[in-house]
Formats: C-alpha cells, sequence, structure tokens
C-alpha cells in the first residue's frame, strides 16, 4: 500500500452545497461563508447517491488509514489544498475495569488524543485549513478554550496563516504554551470563550481575519464527522448502541451525527446509536434544555469546570445538539467536577488511560447513567476521550528518597 496515496491522489468530489441549518436556504460550494444571512450555521451537503455509486466499504478498506481516507465525504476539491500532519485513525479501546466496576458486559472508548495536537480539535481544523487554504484565507482567527487553539496554529501556521488565538485566562497553561510555541498570537482573555468569540467576530471587518470559532464556518464539523465514518468502519459498519459524548460547543455529536445520517442514506448502515450529551453540573446549558423541553438552550451563568473544554456557556449550534440528542432518543446528562475527577483517577489506575477532564466527564456520566437505568447491562457503550490527560493539570505526587540511607522496601510496598 502506497502510504501516502491518501494525500497524492486525485480523487472526484460530491459537495453539491452548503446549507442554512436554520432555514433550509442554499449557498453556493466552493466560496468562503462564515454564518448564514440569518446567522445561523451553514451545513455541507452532498450527492450521497453519486458517492455511493463511486465508493465502496471494499475501496476504504484498501486505503492507508488516515483520515483522508473519506475524501469522497469531504469537501475539499484540490488535493494539493490538503494541510495534514498525519491524521491517523484513533483506536478503540476497552475499558475491562470499569465495566466490571459498573457491571456493564463492556465498555469501549474511543481515544482521540492520538491525534495530531493531542486532540480530536486536529480533525476539524484539519479539514477547515485546508478548505480556507484551497479559497485563499491568509489571516485565521479563533475563540477556545485550548485544544482548538492548539490545532489551528499547527494547521494555520503549516498553511502559511497568521494565527490569532483568543482563551479564557485560565485555559489550561500547557494549552496556552503549545498555542504560542505553535506560532500563533495567543491571547489570554478575562472572561468566557463566548467573550473571546465577541473579540474574534469583531475583528473580523476590523482586523481582516477569518474567523474559525465553532460553527462559524461550514468546514470544521466535516472534519469532526469522520470520527462518525471511522467508529462505523472500525466496528464493520455496526455502530453501538449507546455514545457518550462531551459536549461543548457541539461541533463533535453534531458532525458525527450527520455522518450517521449520510451512511444512512446511503443505505450503508442500518441502525443509529443513542447520541449522549455530556456537560459538567456547573456549565449544562444543553442539559437544562433538554428537560426543559427547549429547542433552545439559554446563557449559563457563571460557567464553571475543570474540563476546560465543556466550559461553554452558549453554543451557536445549541438546537443541532438538542435535535441529535432526540431525534437518536439519547439523552443529556451532567456531572460534578468530583465525579470527573474521581473517574479521570479510575481510568488512569485501572484502566491505563490518562485521559481528559472532559474524557472522565463521559466515564462518570456512563456510571450515573447506569445506576439511574438510562441504559442497560447488554448496552454496548462507546465514550469519547477527545483529548490528552498530559494536557491538564494533575494532582502533586511528592514521594522522595534518599539514596544515601538505608531504603525502607516495607514502607515502599506497603499500602499498594
Ligand atoms: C478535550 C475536549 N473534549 C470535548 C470538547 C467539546 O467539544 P465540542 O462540543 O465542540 O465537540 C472540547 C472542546 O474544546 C475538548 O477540548
Amino acid at each position: 500500500m502506497d502510504h501516502s496515496s491518501n494525500l497524492s491522489a486525485e480523487r472526484p468530489t460530491f459537495l453539491t452545497h452548503l446549507e442554512c441549518s436554520g432555514t433550509g436556504s442554499r449557498y453556493e460550494p466552493d466560496r468562503l461563508h462564515s454564518l448564514s444571512d440569518t446567522g445561523h450555521p451553514l451545513l455541507a451537503r452532498y450527492d450521497l447517491e453519486a458517492l455511493a455509486g463511486q465508493v465502496t466499504k471494499e475501496t476504504l478498506a484498501g486505503r492507508p488509514p488516515d483520515m483522508w481516507r473519506y475524501r469522497e465525504f469531504l469537501p475539499v476539491r484540490s488535493t494539493a489544498s490538503i494541510v495534514s500532519l498525519g491524521e491517523v485513525m484513533t483506536p478503540i479501546v476497552s475499558m475491562p475495569a470499569a465495566a466490571t466496576r459498573v457491571g456493564s458486559r463492556s465498555l469501549l472508548v474511543k481515544d482521540e488524543s492520538r491525534l495530531p495536537t493531542a486532540s480530536f480539535k486536529a480533525r476539524g481544523l484539519c479539514v477547515a485549513v485546508s478548505m480556507a487554504k484551497e479559497l485563499g484565507v491568509t489571516r485565521a482567527a479563533l475563540a477556545t478554550n485550548g485544544n482548538a487553539g492548539a490545532a489551528l496554529a499547527a494547521y494555520g501556521r503549516r498553511a502559511g496563516m497568521e494565527v490569532y488565538v483568543f482563551c479564557p485566562a485560565d485555559t489550561p497553561e500547557v494549552s496556552v504554551r503549545e498555542i504560542a510555541m505553535q506560532g500563533a498570537k495567543v491571547y489570554r482573555v478575562n472572561g468566557l470563550i463566548n467573550d473571546c468569540g465577541r473579540i474574534v467576530a469583531g475583528g473580523v471587518d476590523e482586523a481582516a481575519w477569518f474567523d474559525f470559532s465553532t460553527l462559524r464556518e461550514p468546514y470544521r464539523i466535516e472534519g469532526k464527522k469522520t470520527m462518525g465514518l471511522e467508529l462505523a468502519e472500525q466496528l464493520n459498519w455496526s455502530l453501538p448502541d449507546v455514545i457518550f459524548y462531551p459536549t461543548g460547543g457541539g461541533t463533535g455529536i453534531i458532525g458525527m451525527w450527520k455522518a450517521f445520517n449520510e451512511l444512512e442514506a446511503m443505505g450503508w448502515i442500518d441502525r443509529k446509536p443513542r447520541m449522549v450529551a455530556v456537560q459538567a453540573e456547573g456549565c449544562a446549558p444543553i442539559v437544562k434544555a433538554y428537560h426543559e423541553g427547549a429547542d433552545h438552550a439559554e446563557l449559563w451563568p457563571d460557567a464553571s469546570t475543570v474540563a476546560a473544554g465543556i466550559r461553554v456557556p452558549a453554543a451557536i449550534g445549541d438546537f443541532l445538539i438538542l435535535r441529535a440528542v432526540r431525534e437518536s432518543e439519547g439523552f443529556a446528562i451532567a456531572v460534578s467536577d468530583e465525579e470527573i475527577a474521581a473517574a479521570q483517577a479510575d481510568a488512569a489506575k485501572q484502566d491505563g488511560l490518562l485521559t481528559s477532564p472532559e474524557g472522565a466527564a463521559t466515564l462518570a456520566a456512563f456510571e450515573a447513567a447506569r445506576a439511574d437505568g438510562l441504559i442497560s447491562k447488554d448496552d454496548r457503550v462507546l465514550l469519547f476521550n477527545c483529548g490528552h490527560g498530559l494536557k491538564y493539570p494533575m494532582p502533586p505526587s511528592n514521594r522522595a528518597i534518599d539514596h544515601t540511607g538505608p531504603i525502607d522496601f516495607a514502607e515502599i510496598t506497603s499500602g499498594h
């Protein structure tokens, strides 16, 4: 197999237009777009019939194992536009200790921390930057809780763009330094991600940059869609019963739901999973709206949680997240920071997985949902760990030893 063929072969593309997620009105493909005229996110639409006529499951199986094997499902027209850092297919790992502890037949996690810049944000920004390169963008900006900023910095700089990133002042320190190290101008803002978003939106005219913030351009979710395509293919086109997803701005859950709908329309899958939106108790606008039966979420006041990536007090795609949850007969659930910390420690200590706090939130939610009878013992459950635990603060470890004195081995091995 030619390991670079996904990045070197020209392949047919099937993007037909963009569609306003609020009104359904059509927008031209192959142009730079932000929100629709009515202020809604735009969604990429494809000729799925033609796509299904061109590509088979066998075609995909014969390609190198990276995100660009799904090229025909993506909007990028020219191979030369692709900006790639090696977007590997991420492993699905079992969590036997957690399954036993909670009393479930099995538990899987899709570990997105293996991607470039150590988070799933690589998928979205890889496609968004490739499209922006194709369409002539040279100056990029975005509001972030950390991981998206790192991915935009890496891909944007590789594409030769100027990159400007705005994040809350208490964004995990490693992420801020990572963004700076990757060549972006990064600013700490004394507010939350929506305050950062206002700065970025304000600079579109005055600073002449393109706004890559969540759902403000149509192509990031196309990259996120590959999580769903990849998952389906890895599980031999038989999806899990339930997916737990850490939900902030919602690009992942919206993108995956879009993937499953496209695969269903092509006749490639016949059953879709229940989608569960997981949030933190200190910032749970989607969970509140879900329980109230609302189509949109209200701004969450004084948002706070250790899981930085899901601290999103207002999401422009709230109605799309809620739609995915309801259409799939899933649910939305909030967990406390204490439950997140406990789940993170359990996953690390018992299953060998150092997850992000956001990933740990899905484990905590899984445990809570089992206890509440929202899912059954036999449900095939898959969690998403979207980022690497090494990017976040960890509890200190202060044990030390004086190598010049006697070594007390009984003390060392006690209480383990
Ligand atoms: C590690 C991690 N998990 C989950 C999320 C939530 O992302 P979204 O809801 O936009 O898919 C983020 C966003 O920053 C993140 O960094």
